[in-house]
């Protein structure tokens, strides 16, 4: 067993409550390879903002959980050597999808967690929600929990449409499951296709998808019963149409790929909503910079070559997102 706290890094308590004073939202990264660690610390450390570094299932199968661990470690010292004297740093665990996945996290260093029973029955998910924050609380690690279920593939939860959270039951929810945030559903949706051509117009000039509006409805009457408490974003890449027509014009596959316009996001950030997931964006980024480079230079073959240009084209963007579109710079000591 070893604690966040070893590791110097932090839960997303006071993180949050910040963020909701200051109108902002903290961006949560996931992470799964070296370059993508290295770009998420460069852009935070660089910039001042707080971070999540998200874990999914899928990415811990992926790099293994030890080693995962061990980088997150090495994060909080990177970011010490860059200048960054206290950094703060979360590590979370993205979708969780068992009380047993929760633990190991926890028990693992992580200093936040997932618990994602959303396609559960009401009951079920508080039930649920409920074990793993007692077992958390323990150690001080904070649970984030979700209510509505979002359209597309959420890890091996899988679901066609999305079912808006009902904004009468997240009193009763969160009160019963003691969660320290919200994941709620409002049209967001993960992966690189968040609408299909049907659901949006098309913008008479560009020719491009222009996706219908976030349900700010809903949002505005969940923080109307829950002042002040916690809400995340899942599924809020804005799959930027330069890296899109990149991939697309040099050998890639992404027809009408679209996501959140930055406006909305923007929107949202200024309000309760604390944390906004991202990660979509960072696959284009190091998918159109590989293509890139290997087009450019089709006799290259040291991955540091196209990797390095990938980890740049992630900097750029994660600092994007942290100035023009979160507003968590300089939020951070
Ligand atoms: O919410 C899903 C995240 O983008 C993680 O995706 O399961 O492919 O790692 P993944
Ligand atoms: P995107 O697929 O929109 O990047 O969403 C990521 C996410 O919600 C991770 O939990
Ligand atoms: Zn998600």
């Amino acid at each position: 067993m070893v604690n966040f706290k070893e590791l110097g890094l932090v839960n997303t308590r006071e993180m949050f409550a910040k963020a909701i004073k200051g109108g902002y939202a903290i961006p949560a990264f996931n992470f799964n390879n070296m370059e993508q660690l290295q770009a998420i610390v460069k852009a935070s450390a660089e910039t001042k903002s707080p971070v999540i570094l998200q874990v999914s299932k899928g990415a811990r199968n992926y790099a293994n959980q030890t080693l995962l661990r061990y980088m997150a470690q090495g994060a909080v010292e990177y970011a010490k050597e860059l200048g960054w004297e206290k950094p703060e740093i979360v590590l979370h665990l993205d979708h969780g999808d068992s009380f047993e996945l929760c633990k190991s996290c926890v028990d693992f260093g992580f200093s936040s967690v997932m618990i994602d029973a959303s396609s559960l029955p009401y009951e079920e998910n508080i039930a649920l929600t409920k074990k793993v924050v007692e077992y958390a609380h323990q150690y001080d690690v904070t649970v984030e929990a979700e209510l509505g279920v979002l359209a597309g593939v959420e890890d091996e939860v899988s679901s066609a449409v999305s079912h808006y959270t009902k904004p009468e039951e997240v009193v009763d929810f969160a009160t019963r499951t003691g969660c320290d945030s919200l994941a709620i559903s409002i049209g967001t949706s993960h992966g690189a296709y968040k609408f299909t051509p049907e659901q949006c117009t098309r913008d008479p000039k560009t020719g491009k998808l222009v996706p219908p509006p976030l349900a700010f409805d809903v949002l505005d009457a969940v923080m109307e019963q829950l002042p002040g408490f916690p809400i995340v974003l899942h599924g809020s890449s804005s799959v930027p149409q330069e890296y899109v027509d990149m991939i697309n014009n040099l050998g890639g596959k992404l027809p009408d790929a679209v996501g959140i316009p930055e406006e909305q996001l923007r929107k949202a950030a200024a309000s309760a909503v604390c944390k906004i997931n991202i990660d979509s964006d960072s696959r284009l980024a190091f998918t159109a910079a590989v293509r890139k480079v290997l087009s450019e230079k089709p006799g290259e073959f040291d991955p540091r070559k196209y990797c390095g240009v990938a980890r740049d084209f992630m900097e750029d963007l994660y600092k994007h997102k942290i100035v023009n579109v979160l507003g968590s710079d300089g939020k951070a000591e």
